[in-house]
């Protein structure tokens, strides 16, 4: 099946739910038993609930896994991922262009004992001088990156880590499945914080897993619900809900996405536009090659690159709002350095590009034309 028919149709079969044309909701905390030891598919909410099945079993269909699971944040789905695979002593790799709260949850490891190497691997080479010196157990990628959608080569990347032995995970939070199928180019583990773009309605905190494969689902499967962290049944259903219109959704926000960086690039206030679609991007070349299409996030730098600068923006738009998601149907900004990578000391930041003058936009499926009046209103106060 093509995408747009999987998403409506992947790992729901109606005669296993009393031919209910969409996936019930089983609002339930348990399952009834006729007697001791009887082998039921559900007992308990915690370890398996049908609604949570059909969500992880649409996962693992759209990235084209194996196995898939629910947890009840993305970054609870993240925390599973290095729980079930790092020990004290062990290293992981990780990309130094990382979400806010990714950094953060590492910092938490590496006092555990794991030693943890951020690095730069839009170079590739410098992941061969890590691979020489450490035993690696883990390489984790994010891209598109957040917030200056830097781009680093999935397939590339994978390969060499693999030759080492190492398990290769991956967030794809910001492409979806709708853009790049990562295992295909050969990561293990994908990981979304379906919160944002596989919901799509900024209304569930949800963190999904795909895996390739029983050797990285066993421990998974015992690790989630021994550690509980579970997606609800209510949440479930509303990310299935919302994955159905997924193909129709990307496909609108990154065509405004892509208008709207093109218009912000001519921009007076404007000093910088960070869009994979741009040919001024750094990656736009591997964007191409790698994905099959740019995405909804368009990162920008002002050029008065202020505090003030930045709250007059915030304070001149009328439809959008300051707030520290994406993904969502509504365009939304997001001031990088004191909302997403709040938690990142302040040289970090500047030595990653996230200034103070950065706003991320997150641009919904309303009309161009709309969002870009607000957002040129808002910019004209810098000038
Ligand atoms: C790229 C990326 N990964 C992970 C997360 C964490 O997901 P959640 O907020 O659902 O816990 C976020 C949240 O902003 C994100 O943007």
């Amino acid at each position: 099946m093509k995408f747009a028919t999987d998403v409506i149709h992947a790992a729901y079969n109606n005669e296993d739910h009393k031919r209910a044309i969409m996936p019930p909701l089983y609002q339930n905390s348990m399952f009834a038993m006729h007697e001791i030891n009887e082998n039921v598919p559900f007992k308990y909410s915690r370890l398996s609930n049908p609604t949570r099945k059909i969500l992880e079993d649409t996962i693992a269909e759209l990235e084209h896994g194996t196995h898939g699971f629910a947890f009840g944040s993305g970054i609870a789905g993240i925390d599973c991922i290095f729980r079930t695979f790092l020990r004290p002593n062990d290293t992981i790799v990780a990309v130094s262009d990382l979400y806010g709260g990714c950094h953060d949850l590492l910092q938490i490891y590496a006092q555990w004992g794991v030693n943890v190497i951020f690095a730069d691997l839009t170079q590739p080479e410098n992941l061969d001088k890590i691979l020489a010196e450490h035993q690696v157990k883990m390489l984790w990628l994010e891209t598109p990156s957040n917030p200056l959608l830097r781009l680093v080569d999935i397939e590339l990347l994978a390969k060499k880590a693999k030759a080492h032995g190492a398990i290769v995970g991956i967030d794809n939070t910001f492409a979806t499945p709708y853009l790049q199928n990562p295992i295909d180019m050969g990561c293990d583990i994908v990981f979304h914080s379906a919160t944002k773009y596989l919901c799509g309605h900024s209304d569930v905190l949800l963190g999904l897993v795909a895996v390739n494969g029983k050797e990285f689902a066993k421990p998974m499967q015992m690790m989630l619900p021994a550690t509980g962290a579970i997606a609800g049944p209510m949440d479930c259903w509303l990310v299935l809900r919302g994955i159905k219109t997924l193909a129709v959704r990307m496909e609108q926000h990154q065509k405004n996405a892509q208008i709207l960086a093109e218009r912000l690039e001519k921009h007076p206030a404007i000093a910088k536009v960070y869009y994979p679609g741009l040919p001024s991007h750094e990656h736009h070349e591997l964007a191409k090659r790698q994905m099959r299409g740019f995405g909804g996030v368009v990162t920008v730098c002002l050029k008065n690159d202020t505090i003030e600068a930045v709250n007059s923006v915030i304070q001149n738009m009328d439809m959008i709002y300051l707030a520290s998601s994406l993904g969502g149907v509504e365009s939304l900004v997001n001031h990088c350095y004191s909302q997403s990578h709040s938690g990142m000391p302040h040289d970090l930041k500047i030595e990653l590009g996230i200034k103070l003058g950065l706003l991320r936009f997150s641009v919904g499926i309303e009309d161009i034309d709309d969002i870009y009046a607000d957002i040129d209103k808002a910019l004209q106060t810098t000038l």
